[in-house]
Order: structure tokens, then sequence, then C-alpha cells
């Protein structure tokens, strides 16, 4: 669908906008380390940790290539690691409580998620303030977004009834192509008021860059799936201009 590099990408983008922004890997399988260069060896501690309450999260915060811009890997890397993680992650409030502390010195911190609805994006919705779901053009399901907005609603009302929509994104988006005014058309029916007027295009520079270990805009700032993740951020953050409103967001 585009979550690990919408997360990756998007808090880049803040972070090149200079926002003080965190991205929290919350997704076991770790993918945003390797977008962002982060090797096992790089890595000294991160979500296994928190997890497990041996470090606080100030210890599992990593700097990376762009000064205001910070990262919590995933290094739920065995399967003990993946049980124990899990078990706590039944908890809904681990997350929440663990990046309390941490939250004030970030604008923005992006969590992403893995495609469940229990443990670790349960932690992740009762952490956050909102929700922004990235679709990918032509192959989503208005079924699976459905579900994700009811999710969405179940997690207002167990544990944070403040949380909301930020808004859905299309990713992969391939302009005059059918499939592309379809799922658009479809889309708007149901969901207009929660598009971002920001499309991501379908480029395979970005799968390339996180074989370099670098988001988008740090491997080729001038292509047009670059500039859509930058354009991305300023919509965000015009949204809450001039208040200058703290936003946390969940990738799902
Ligand atoms: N805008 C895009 N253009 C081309 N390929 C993309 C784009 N966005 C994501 N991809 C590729 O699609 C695959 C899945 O994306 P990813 O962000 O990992 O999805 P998810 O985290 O939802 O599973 C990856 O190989 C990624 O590089
Ligand atoms: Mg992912």
């Amino acid at each position: 669908m585009g979550k690990t590099t919408t997360a990756v990408n998007l808090a880049a983008s803040l972070a090149v906008a200079e926002k003080k922004t965190l991205l929290v890997d919350g997704d076991p399988f770790g993918a945003s380390a390797m977008s962002l260069g982060f090797t096992p060896e790089k890595i000294k501690a991160g979500m296994a940790e928190v997890f497990s309450f041996t470090h606080s999260v100030d210890h599992a915060i990593h700097k990376t290539e762009l000064e205001y811009l910070d990262f919590v890997p995933s290094n739920v890397n065995t399967i003990q690691r993946d049980e124990r993680f899990n078990k706590i992650a039944e908890n809904r409030v681990v997350l929440k409580n663990a990046i309390k502390g941490a939250a004030e010195h970030y604008e923005y911190i992006i969590i992403d998620c893995p495609p469940t609805m229990r443990g670790i994006v349960a932690n992740a919705l009762t952490a956050s303030t909102s929700v922004l779901m990235p679709v990918r053009s032509g192959h989503f399901s208005l079924e699976a977004i459905s579900k994700l907005f009811k999710y969405v609603e179940y997690i207002k009302e167990i544990a944070n009834p403040a949380l909301y929509i930020e808004g859905i994104v299309m990713t992969m988006y391939e302009s005059n192509t059918k499939v592309t005014e379809i799922s658009e058309r479809e889309l708007k029916l149901r969901y207009n008021k929660y598009l971002f007027k920001t499309h991501i295009p379908r480029n395979h520079m970005i799968t390339e860059s996180t074989f370099y270990g670098k988001p988008a805009i740090l491997y080729n700032c001038n292509a047009n799936v670059s500039i859509a993740y930058l354009e991305l951020a300023y919509e965000l953050i015009n949204k809450y201009s001039p208040e200058n409103k703290t936003e946390q967001t969940v990738k799902g």
C-alpha cells in the first residue's frame, strides 16, 4: 500500500521543512530502518528494548542524516523477541507511556504500522493524535478502508476519544490511466473530505532509494516523487498553520 514508504518519506520531508520529527518503526519487519540506511550493527536499541522495559525510548532514539529527523528502529528480529513484543503489546498503552517524555521534543511523531488491527497498531492508535492512510491507487479495497475507519472508531471508544482521521493519501498514482481514474472517482464518492490533494506518483526511483538507504529527497531531490512527498508535508503543515498545532500521525 505504500505505508512504510510514506512514513519514511513524509517524515524526511517534514524534517527538510525544519520540523523536528521522530519516526517510530512499529513494524516488526523493520523496513523503515533499511530505507534510512540503518543496518543491524548501527542499531544500539529499538522497539524490542522499549517493549521489554529495559531501556527508555531515549536510548532507542537514533540521529539520522537529516538534522531534524530522529528514528526509533524496530529490532524485533528473533522469534523470542517477537513473542515477547506481541505479548507486551497486548497492553495498548505501552507505546503511549514510552514516548510521552520524548514527545515534547518533537513537532511530529510518525509511527509506521504493520497491516494488522491489534497489538502494536492498537498501541500506535492509542498513542496518536491522528491517522494517515496511504492507499495504492488502482489496487486498494474500499472494504479495507471502511474496516480501518471502524477500527479507528473502536479505539476512539475504548482508549483514545480525541483520535481522528488525518486523511487518505493516494500513492503509486499513475495519471491518465483508466484504473487510476476509476479508483479516484470511487474514493471521492465515499471519502472526498478525507482525501489529501497531493498524490504520490508511481516512480521506481523510490524503491531504488531504499536500497541505497536514503529517503527519496536525499537520493534524488528533483524526482517527481520526492517533490510530491514534500508537497504532502506542506499540505499537512499548512492544515494546522497559523495555530501551529503539534501533530502525531500514524500510518495505517
Ligand atoms: N510511489 C511509489 N512508486 C513506486 N513504487 C513504490 C511507491 N511507493 C512504494 N513503492 C514500492 O512498493 C512496495 C511496497 O511499499 P511499502 O511502502 O513497503 O508498503 P507497505 O509498508 O504498505 O507494505 C515497495 O517495494 C516500495 O518500494
Ligand atoms: Mg510496511
